[in-house]
């Protein structure tokens, strides 16, 4: 039996068991620290975060904080717990992609040849990254963001729902860029950007 134990029993969460469900686990459950989330959508919530060692399953981090998310995975990574790379069947994913341990690809998800994706990203739903992209670890691309090619993402950069970012351009690690933005200059600076063009939020 093919089981998926899930850290993170959130609206996240719920989307990448449905990912997992339709790449061919058998069995999906979750680990929270929230005593009071019993559920996440169908699926049991069994145990707190550090339960999941004990259990023999595979193990996929669904947290949305890029620094919980980093360190958990490491852990897991540590521990040498089996951690798999999901892609839902309808994102659409270039032959030569490289994609890190750990990653999510969400429904309607594109990414375009050359694009380097590392661990622990999210591609989220309707979202696309475009040819010869390097997403560093930890990147979170939201729900209907579109990075144009040739664009390097550091590291923890977090790309908000909608936010357009033009191409051949650098963002820092660390960055927030907020929903709706449309980046056209590089950000070299660690920090929140917002608006059209985006500026950093003071
Ligand atoms: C940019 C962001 C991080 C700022 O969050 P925050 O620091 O808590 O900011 P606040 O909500 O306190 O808003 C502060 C001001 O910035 C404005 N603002 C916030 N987000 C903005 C955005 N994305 N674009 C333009 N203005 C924005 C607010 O309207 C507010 O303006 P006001 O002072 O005139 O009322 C957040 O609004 C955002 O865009 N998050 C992305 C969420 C997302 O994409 N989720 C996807 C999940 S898949």
């Amino acid at each position: 039996m093919k089981v998926l134990g899930i850290i993170g029993a959130s609206g996240h969460g719920k989307v990448v068991a449905d990912i997992a469900k339709k790449s061919g686990y058998e069995e999906i459950v979750f680990f929270d620290d929230n005593p009071e989330v019993d559920y996440c959508g169908t699926y049991p919530v069994v145990g707190v975060t550090q339960n999941i060692f004990e259990c023999n399953c595979h193990a996929f981090v669904a947290i949305g904080n890029p620094m919980v998310r980093s360190r958990l995975l490491e852990q897991l990574e540590r521990e040498e717990k089996y951690v798999p790379v999901l892609v839902h069947p309808s994102a659409v994913v270039a032959e030569d992609i490289q994609l890190g341990t750990g990653t999510v690809v969400a429904a309607g998800a594109v990414i375009n040849p050359g694009a380097r994706i590392g661990k622990g990203c999210i591609i989220n739903t309707c979202s696309s990254v475009d040819h010869d992209c390097i997403v560093e670890d930890y990147v979170h691309v939201s729900v209907g963001a579109h990075v144009a090619g040739t664009v390097q993402i550091g590291h923890h950069t977090w790309i908000g729902a909608g936010a357009t970012v033009s191409n051949n351009l650098n963002i820092c690690a660390n960055c927030m860029i907020g929903a709706g933005a449309v980046v056209c200059k590089d950000i070299v600076e660690q920090g929140t950007y917002i608006g059209v063009p985006a500026r950093k939020k003071v």
